[in-house]
Parts: structure tokens; C-alpha cells; sequence
């Protein structure tokens, strides 16, 4: 008699056992799928396609924001654009090369990063002075009239 509860109860345990086991699984499962999804998301993020399909990417800003020898930092785009010679315009990832702060200042010429300034040519993005040894990488802008666009 004892042995048939016995039994019962192993019986009921497995059960139990497998229960959980395929909750599990299934919970497994979905957390896969998920990450698949967002893998395969973020790996075609390319061009946000709002407006300014026909002339490139969108407007950052007028080239009159630039000042000569200066230049101004788009947080949003984490981009820094900037006007070494009058008339002519360049971009760089804002990112510091150092540890991936963002460039804050661009005066005379230097980009500077506040984190352990390191400065970087506003004409090449080449690190001048600083901690950082790789310069920032160039964004690709185009100039329009008077609009500075990212392309
Ligand atoms: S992160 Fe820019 S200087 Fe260190």
C-alpha cells in the first residue's frame, strides 16, 4: 500500500517536473526569438529616410552657423562639423577617439574634448594634443546653397 502512494507521489513530482521543464523551454524560446528580432533591427539601421529623400539626409544645419575657424557639435547626430577656411566645410564623428566622450568646443581650429582634453584639427580631425592617439573619423556632409546636409 505504501509503495502505491509512493508511487503516486513520484508519479505526481514528475509531472510536476515536466511542467516546468516545458515553461522553460518555452520561456527560452521566446527570449531567442526576441533577440534574434533585435539583432536583425539594429544591423539595417542605415538612413533615417524622413524627408530629404531626393537631395541626401537631412539638414543639419545653414552654413552661417558654422563660424570661420569654428565649427558647431550636433549632439543628436554625434556629429561636429566645422569651417577651417571660409567656404569650406568638413565633419567628424563627434565621439572621442580617447574614450567616447563627446567633442564639446571648436575654436581656432582645434576640436576639443572635455574629458581629458584631447584636441583634434578641425580641418583633418587628426589628434593634435591629448591623450588621444586616432583622429576622428570624417562624416560625409554636403553643401547645398546655404544648407549643410548629412549624407
Ligand atoms: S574621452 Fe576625449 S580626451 Fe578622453
Amino acid at each position: 500500500m505504501s509503495a502505491t502512494q509512493e508511487h503516486r507521489s513520484l508519479l505526481g513530482r514528475r509531472t510536476v517536473v515536466a511542467a516546468v521543464g516545458a515553461a522553460g523551454a518555452a520561456a527560452a524560446l521566446t527570449a531567442c526569438g526576441g533577440g534574434s528580432d533585435d539583432a536583425g533591427g539594429s544591423g539595417t539601421v542605415e538612413q533615417p529616410g524622413s524627408g530629404g529623400e531626393k537631395q541626401g539626409g537631412a539638414v543639419l544645419a545653414a552654413t552661417a552657423d558654422i563660424p570661420e575657424g569654428g565649427g558647431m557639435v550636433f549632439a543628436a547626430q554625434k556629429v561636429v562639423v566645422t569651417q577651417p577656411k571660409p567656404g569650406e566645410f568638413k565633419a567628424f564623428s563627434s565621439t572621442c577617439t580617447h574614450q567616447g566622450c563627446a567633442v564639446k568646443d571648436v575654436s581656432a581650429g582645434t576640436i576639443t574634448c572635455p574629458c581629458h582634453n584631447s584636441t583634434f584639427d578641425a580641418a583633418t580631425g587628426s589628434p593634435t594634443g591629448g591623450p588621444a592617439t586616432q583622429p576622428l573619423p570624417a562624416r560625409e556632409i554636403t553643401v547645398e546653397g546655404d544648407s549643410i546636409r548629412l549624407a
